[in-house]
């Protein structure tokens, strides 16, 4: 009875804030995940100038920072026991940067930046074309949430990393990450494709990508053999 009243609780939320499509989406992202591996990724895409464009508060008593991953490698609390070695090492090796969010010296909250492609979830990797970063792994400390230092950290990292390279941010929110959603949402300033993304057998992937998601030349691959990437097919 609980499970079906917080079900009906988040889509009354999705509905009256995100609209029927992202209802709609949330739906049926849910449906797949029971039967298949098919998932339903929203795909938001901030250009540089919208980013310039935003204005960007941190609550106050909060502090600001880029790190290497590097400078990640000591990090405490539930933050830092989220980031693996291998993460860290992977994100090295792409000169990935960090932007967290600190409550004194603790980090409360990070957004990760990548210029190359990114393991995404399972076996499936993303990447964007040259225009963008892709903003990826940002979390908050459960301690911390509801706060609007996800919304912060997240155009915090467009306007100090992306925009000075003169790039915008594109990255990608499961339809049914709800919280991510509306901690992201802002279609005055963004634009928002959608991609169908289906791992099928022997390291096959096929992709559904919309408009807007091929005009940011977006990249699914799956790993085949010893290391090599391979681009899914574009549908
Ligand atoms: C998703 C996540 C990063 C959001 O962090 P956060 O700091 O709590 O988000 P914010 O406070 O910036 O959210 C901003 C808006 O979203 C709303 N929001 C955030 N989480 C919510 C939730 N669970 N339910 C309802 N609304 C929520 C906030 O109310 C706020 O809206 P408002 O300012 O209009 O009131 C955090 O929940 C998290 O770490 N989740 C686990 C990891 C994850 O899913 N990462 C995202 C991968 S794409």
């Amino acid at each position: 009875m609980a499970t079906v009243r917080r079900q009906a609780t988040t889509l009354i939320t999705m509905l009256r804030r995100l609209g029927i499509l992202a209802t709609l989406l949330f739906l049926a992202d849910s449906l797949l995940a029971r039967f298949s591996r098919a998932r339903i990724l929203l795909i938001i895409l901030r250009e540089r100038d919208q980013l310039l464009r935003e204005n960007v508060e941190l609550p106050a008593g909060f502090t600001v920072a880029v790190r290497s991953p590097e400078q990640m490698r000591n990090v405490g609390g539930f933050c830092g026991a989220s980031l693996g070695p291998q993460f860290l090492s992977d994100a090295k090796r792409r000169h990935d940067r960090c932007v967290v969010v600190l409550d004194n010296e603790e980090v409360i909250n990070f957004q990760w930046l990548s210029n190359g492609l990114t393991l995404a979830y399972d076996d499936v990797w993303v990447g964007f074309g040259p225009r963008y970063l892709y903003g990826y792994n940002s979390l908050t400390a459960p301690t911390h949430r509801g706060r609007g230092l996800n919304r912060f950290s997240v155009l915090s990292a467009g306007q100090l990393v992306a925009a000075p390279a003169g790039k915008g941010v594109a990255g990608y929110i499961n339809a049914t990450n709800v919280a991510s959603i509306l901690s992201q949402w802002n279609p005055a300033n963004q634009q928002l494709g959608i991609a169908l993304v289906w791992p099928r057998g022997g390291n096959r992937l096929w992709v559904f990508a919309s408009r807007h998601c091929r005009a940011a030349q977006v990249t699914f691959a799956r790993r085949c053999g010893a290391g090599a990437l391979l681009p899914g097919a574009l549908g």
